[in-house]
């Protein structure tokens, strides 16, 4: 494919997304918390396009969204606990893996032949209008090249991956800015990714801790290899100053080429955290990050920080 189009997030760019993503194509389409490029997860040969757009090893499993708890129990597989997440969380910011219920028509290329399903309601209407047109789970990952910031804009996707999209519908700017918290549930939940949602929520709707997986525990997330989420640019964290060629990524008051968040507004700051990447990658410069306090949303912060900061090897 060689050319993408932008289509408006008005009732004919729905249709026409719906239509596309049926007939197996790629739309790029937003969420609250950032852009997936969406196919229909019940089609291989879609599917198998995902994978190749973004480069992304094909043993790294995909995001399925659906619009509706009941839509989610056609796929996965809910105990108790993630009864209560969804209950809690969806429409929401929140991914669940579950077993997959042997009826489920996606594609065994969704789960990586795990046998877990990753499954989240998003909470945007233009998604929710585009799940429901299609009338199709939808597999998407975030709509970027392979370990490579997510896009937070529809001129993030068409940035990073115009010519290997079919469609990007453009609903403006994701409000969360970060990617949704990821939670395994069965004998001990697990805390898979910090995201949009703190893991102290996760905790008071699950009566539960909530343990962070220990090295090889719980299901393999590929996305959370060390090196993810990352500029092309050299990223340095917890920095108080900028050295000699480096633009800075404040946090808070102070002189900055950049800033999260000038009040040092956690929300504000993942809202900004991609948009701001995204922007000081460009200009070519190593970019310095100010410290950013590890509680709330700033656990989902640091974690992408200190990806985007590990060199790839
Ligand atoms: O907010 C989000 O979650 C966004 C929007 C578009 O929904 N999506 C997103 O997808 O961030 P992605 O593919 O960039 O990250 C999903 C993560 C990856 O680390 C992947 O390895 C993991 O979820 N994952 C997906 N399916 C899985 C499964 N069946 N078992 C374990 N991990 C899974
Ligand atoms: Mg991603």
């Amino acid at each position: 494919m060689d050319s993408t189009e932008l289509l408006s997030s008005d009732d004919r760019g729905v249709a026409e997304a719906a239509r596309l993503i049926r007939g197996g194509r790629l739309v790029a389409f937003p969420t609250e918390t950032v852009y997936g490029l969406g196919a229909d997860a019940t089609q291989d040969g879609a599917v198998a396009r995902v994978f190749q757009a973004k480069n992304r090893p094909s043993f790294n499993p995909l995001i399925v969204h659906v619009a509706s708890i009941d839509d989610a129990k056609v796929h996965g597989s809910f105990d108790q606990a993630a009864l209560a997440l969804a209950d809690a969380f969806w429409p929401g910011p929140l991914t669940l893996i579950l077993d997959l219920e042997r009826g489920s028509p996606v594609s065994n290329l969704v789960t990586a032949g795990t046998g877990k399903i990753a499954l989240r309601v998003p909470d945007q209407a233009l998604a929710e209008r585009i799940l429901l047109a299609a009338n199709r789970p939808i597999a998407a990952p975030s709509a970027n090249p392979s370990g490579r910031l997510s896009p937070t804009s529809a001129v993030h996707v068409i940035a990073g991956l115009g010519g290997q999209v079919d469609a990007v519908i453009d609903g403006g700017p994701c409000p969360l800015g970060l990617e949704s918290t990821i939670v395994a549930t069965g004998d001990r939940p697990l805390l898979l990714r910090p995201g949009a949602i703190e893991r102290d929520r996760i905790e008071e709707a699950l009566g539960q801790e909530i343990s962070l997986p220990e090295r090889g525990e719980g299901p393999a997330a590929p996305g959370q290899l060390a090196a993810h989420y990352a500029p092309r640019v050299p990223l340095r964290i917890d920095a108080d100053e900028a050295s000699d060629g480096e633009s800075y990524l404040g946090f808070g008051p102070g002189a900055a080429d950049a800033n999260l968040s000038k009040t040092a507004d956690l929300v504000e700051a993942a809202a900004n955290l991609f948009r701001l990447l995204h922007a000081l990658d460009s200009t070519g410069k190593p970019i310095a990050v100010a410290p950013i306090p590890e509680v709330g949303l700033g656990v989902a912060i640091n974690d992408r920080l200190r990806r985007a900061a590990t060199p790839k090897s």
